[in-house]
C-alpha cells in the first residue's frame, strides 16, 4: 500500500480537493483506495459525502487505538474501489493526544499498517497548520503532493511545507518524496495565465525542480460544481475543452503508476 497525503501548511489551498479528485481517478483506474479525512473540519468526509452517524468510530477513535482499523472504515457511495475513514471536529482531541505520546510523529503509519493487505492506495487529507496532526500525516507518507496557490500565501505554504518535510528527511524519522507540485486554481484570462500567477509560478519554480510540477488546476466554477454534486472532474470535462480541467490528475495518475510499479517491485 502506497501512502500519498497532500500537504501545504496553510488553509484554503487545495488539499481536500485534490484528495478528493485523486481518491475517485485512483479508483476509477482501478485501484482499491482508502482515503483518510485527518481534518477535524472533515471537509474531506463532506466531499465524499459521508453521512457520520453520532456514535460511529472515526480517525480519532483509530488513532487512539480504541477501536479496530476496520471498524474506522466506511464504503464511499458510488464506488466499489473507495473507502474512508472520517473526521469531525471531535478530532480536535487528538492534538494532545499525539503530543503527549511521543511517538506521535508515526502513530498515524502504526495505525494504518493493518491496511496493508486490503487497499493500493491510502490518500490522507490534513488539517492546514503546524500541529501534531500535520506532523502524523507527514510521518505517515511515502509520497506528498503539495498543492499550492499562486499567490504570495501559496509560495510561503510552499516554503514552509518543503522545509517541515525536509526535518523529517534530517532527523531521519520518515524519508517522503514528494510527487508533486499543484499549482491550484491558476487564473487565465483568454491565451494568457495572469500576470500575477505566472509571476508567483516563477518564482516556486526558482525554489523548488520545475519538473516536480503537475499540470495547473485552473481556477473554474465547474471545479466547484463538481465538489458539491459528487461528481467526478471527468464527468464535467468534455473532449473539447482545450484546457481538460483534469490534466492534473491524469497527470498523478500516471506518477502513481510508476510508483506502483516500483513499489511492487520491492
Ligand atoms: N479549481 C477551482 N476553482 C475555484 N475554486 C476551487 C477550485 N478547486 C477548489 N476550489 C474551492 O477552493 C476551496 C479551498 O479548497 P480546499 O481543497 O478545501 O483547500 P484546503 O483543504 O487546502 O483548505 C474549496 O472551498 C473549494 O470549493
Ligand atoms: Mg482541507
Amino acid at each position: 500500500m502506497l501512502i500519498i497525503s497532500a500537504m501545504s501548511l496553510s488553509g484554503g489551498q487545495g488539499k481536500s480537493s485534490t484528495i478528493l479528485f485523486t481518491a475517485k481517478m485512483l479508483a476509477e483506474a482501478g485501484y482499491t483506495v482508502l482515503a483518510v479525512d485527518a481534518d477535524p473540519q472533515g471537509n474531506l468526509s463532506t466531499f465524499l459525502q459521508h453521512d457520520l452517524q453520532p456514535n460511529e468510530p472515526t480517525l480519532l477513535e483509530v488513532v487512539k487505538g480504541s477501536v479496530a482499523l476496520e471498524d474506522g472504515i466506511y464504503p464511499v457511495k458510488d464506488y466499489d474501489r473507495l473507502f474512508l475513514i472520517p473526521a469531525d471536529d471531535a478530532l480536535e482531541g487528538l492534538q494532545d493526544y499525539l503530543s503527549t505520546s511521543g511517538i506521535g510523529a508515526l502513530m498515524m503509519k502504526q495505525r494504518l499498517e493493518p491496511a496493508k493487505g486490503n487497499f493500493d492506495i491510502c490518500l490522507i487529507d490534513p488539517p492546514p497548520q503546524r500541529f501534531q496532526l500535520s506532523r502524523s500525516v507527514i510521518g505517515a507518507s511515502e509520497q506528498i503532493i503539495i498543492p499550492v496557490e499562486l499567490n504570495v500565501k501559496g509560495f510561503g505554504s510552499l516554503i514552509r511545507t518543503t522545509a517541515a518535510i525536509q526535518e523529517f528527511i534530517e532527523f531521519k524519522i520518515c524519508h517522503p518524496e514528494i510527487l508533486g507540485v499543484l499549482p491550484f486554481r491558476d487564473r487565465w484570462t483568454g491565451l494568457n495565465r495572469t500576470i500575477e500567477c505566472e509571476t508567483w509560478l516563477n518564482h516556486m519554480q526558482g525554489e523548488i525542480a520545475p519538473e516536480l510540477f503537475l499540470p495547473s488546476l485552473r481556477e473554474s466554477t465547474k471545479v466547484v460544481r463538481a465538489i458539491s454534486s459528487g461528481l467526478p472532474l471527468s464527468a464535467l470535462t468534455s473532449p473539447e475543452d482545450k484546457y481538460p480541467l483534469d490534466e492534473p490528475f491524469k497527470e498523478l495518475l500516471k506518477r502513481v503508476t510508476s510508483k506502483m510499479e516500483k513499489h511492487s517491485n520491492v
